[in-house]
């Protein structure tokens, strides 16, 4: 399978949902800041990703940023999640939506190559179905064709991931969920993936985590670390091994966000962090 090296991922995602008209300008003001990794999808309820394809072709023409020093990341999603803007004829099989879908996501963006094709999520809530085996082959084959370099999947519980180690080929590259402080900031399928080497991917760290974030312990680590209570918060996720999305609308977040990096925690602090809600 084709790999990238590790330094080629980068350490924050951008993510792009719910930015509607303002897709464009906010991601290349995210690119100009300093972000290298952007979140996407074709799911045009939620995103606007030929906003995005804009947004790059802006950033190539201005000189920010390359092709190849960016790291893509857009989803499948099925019809379920969908409205009437599809990227795929509804009556297709799976295989040839997966194939029509990341056409569609590729003319978006202006690639012939994403870096990360993620199922945005499986098809029932509390099982691994056929019809998710049958996309994830489908995005094999994507992979394998080379328009997507690593793959993922999104929005999965512990029972969906032990399922697809037992029926699937292969397990993904990322998983990519919503994280919360009261699981243990998704204790159970964190570890899964530190066991299989995948790389999890954490969003809604500071909006899933409201009481978090307003905890005196955190509060106190920002005012010692002369930071915020969300740089503290992406610093820990970073800490165990979370690679976070921000999908902030603010320039000043968006610097902040990225300054979390130098942000420092006592290894202490992040054990207790890990602990403060379940
Ligand atoms: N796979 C999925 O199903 C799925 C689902 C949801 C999201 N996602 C991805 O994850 C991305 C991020 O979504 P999200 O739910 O984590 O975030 P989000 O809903 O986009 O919002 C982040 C929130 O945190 C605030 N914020 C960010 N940085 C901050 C800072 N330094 N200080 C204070 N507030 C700050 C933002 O406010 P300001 O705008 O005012 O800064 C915003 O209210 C999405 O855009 C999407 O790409 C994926």
């Amino acid at each position: 399978m084709p790999t990238l090296p590790a330094s080629s991922i980068p350490d924050f995602l951008y993510g792009t949902a719910w930015k509607e008209e303002r897709t464009a300008a906010l991601t290349e003001l995210a690119l100009r800041l300093g972000f290298r990794g952007i979140d996407t999808a074709n799911q045009r309820r939620h995103y606007f990703e030929a906003g995005v394809g804009e947004a790059l072709t802006t950033a190539y023409r201005a000189g920010i940023v390359t092709r190849d020093n960016l790291f893509l990341q857009t989803k499948f999603t099925y019809q379920r999640g969908q409205d009437h803007r599809l990227p795929y004829d509804p009556a297709a099989t799976l295989s040839v939506q997966v194939k029509q879908s990341l056409a569609s996501s590729l003319d978006h963006l202006g690639t012939d190559h994403v870096d990360s094709y993620l199922l945005h999520g499986p098809s029932a809530n509390d099982e691994w179905t056929d019809a998710d085996s049958q996309v994830w082959e489908a995005m094999r084959m994507e992979r394998d064709a080379g328009r997507t370099r690593l793959l993922g999947v999104s929005n999965v519980s512990l029972e969906h991931l032990q399922r697809m180690a037992t029926v699937c080929a292969e397990l993904p590259a990322f998983v990519q969920n919503r994280c919360y402080a009261r699981l243990g900031w998704d204790r159970a399928v964190r570890l899964f993936c530190q066991e299989h080497k995948i790389i999890y991917q954490g969003f809604s760290l500071l909006t899933a985590n409201r009481e978090a974030l307003h905890h005196p312990l955190i509060a106190s680590l920002a005012a010692s670390a002369n930071g915020t209570p969300a740089q503290v918060v992406f610093r820990f996720a970073r800490a165990i091994g979370i690679l976070p999305l921000t999908g902030t609308s603010e320039a000043l977040h968006m610097e902040q966000d990225l300054a979390s990096r130098k942000v420092t925690l006592p290894a202490e602090a992040v054990a207790a962090i890990e602990r403060l809600a379940g």
